[in-house]
């Protein structure tokens, strides 16, 4: 189980950090895949755009490969046991822990004029999610591991006071395939790409085909090595790692020589790069426009993904109203 929030444009970090090993697991594992469009409401009360920004994010799901016919894709906010469940949690979760939690620490700082209760409860949001489809591995970046690590507890405490007659909730694992989680680096050389920094230093799949070969050609660079084997700057090995994202093995090959042995032109790299994404990004790009078109279409997936994903949350949650005793005939 997974869930992307509603807020911007999905991009090239979103693509490798998270979706991509939502598409490789939907062939081993009963997934559930989800827009957190009540996350975003904790930022963002102005829902002027909260329908625009459901249908590009499902639409972009399945552009990128997520298949309504193996697993649930739905919106968060269709599930109203998850409010339920967010509420029995909610007694479970004590203020101390939530008041520490990093992103709230950093949320505080960023909107000191919006310090509402659902932000601080939000890791409880995200739990009631997991939780209620008995999620045991749950797919996200290294920036949502301190949620993760709280929903574990919230799990742990539920079946140590509920689960008298056995565990409720499996305790929710991280997931990725095996191999090391890719950062994806932003344009500008400032950390990872991001949604909300600066716009022009992250590729979104929505990008034509001309900002995304302006963008590339715009990445910081210099005049290049002048002796062999000089260490890598930051920013040039940025154009590598995305260049290894996107391009053909021997493409790569040829870059990695020419700047071993000092002979890189830049402007060719970034030429290369910036047809290997075009080529990458169009194809889902516009799979995406055409999904997002069909209002009805993708009314049909919701309306599926959200009678699959009920039907699993109604039996959690028979079971912890039973573990509960919140059962008086
Ligand atoms: N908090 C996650 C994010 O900001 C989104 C999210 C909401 C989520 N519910 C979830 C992720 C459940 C995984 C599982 O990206």
């Amino acid at each position: 189980m997974s869930g992307i929030r509603s807020t911007g444009f999905l991009h090239l970090g979103n693509y490798f950090g998270a979706i991509r090993n939502y598409v490789r697991m939907q062939e081993e594992y009963d997934c559930y895949f989800m827009v957190a469009d009540l996350h975003t409401l904790t930022t963002h009360p102005d829902t002027t755009e909260l329908k625009t920004n459901v249908h590009r994010v499902l639409a972009e799901y399945i552009a990128c490969g997520l298949d309504p016919e193996k697993s649930a894709l739905y919106c968060q906010s269709h599930l109203r046991e998850t409010a339920e469940l967010y509420l029995y949690l909610n007694m479970l979760a004590y203020t101390g822990e939530l008041e520490k939690t990093t992103t709230f620490k950093d949320k505080v700082r960023q909107h000191p004029d919006n310090v509402n209760a659902g932000l601080l409860t939000y890791p409880v949001l995200m739990a009631a999610d997991i939780l209620l489809q008995r999620a045991r591995f749950v797919p996200v970046g290294k920036d949502q591991e301190q949620h993760l690590e709280m929903a574990r507890n919230f799990a742990k405490r539920f079946n140590h006071r509920y689960g008298k007659d056995g565990e409720v909730f499996p305790e929710p694992q991280a997931f990725n395939f095996g191999e090391q989680l890719v950062k994806v680096p932003s344009l500008d050389d400032s950390g990872k790409m991001s949604k909300s920094e600066n716009q022009n230093a992250a590729i979104f799949l929505s990008d034509s085909d001309d900002q995304i070969r302006n963008k590339l050609k715009k990445a910081k660079t210099d005049s290049g090595p002048t002796e062999p084997d000089t260490p890598m700057p930051g920013y040039i090995e940025n154009i590598f790692q995305l260049l290894r994202l996107v391009s053909a093995p021997d493409v790569v090959e040829k870059f990695e020589g020419d700047y071993k042995s000092a002979n890189i032109r830049y402007g060719d790299l970034k030429k290369q790069l910036g047809e290997d994404m075009v080529s990458f990004i169009r194809p889902i790009r516009e799979k995406a426009e055409a999904i997002r078109n069909d209002e009805a279409y993708l009314r049909r997936i919701m309306e599926m993904g959200a009678e699959k994903a009920r039907r699993n949350a109604g039996i959690t949650m028979e079971k912890v109203r039973a573990a509960m005793g919140l059962q008086y005939y």
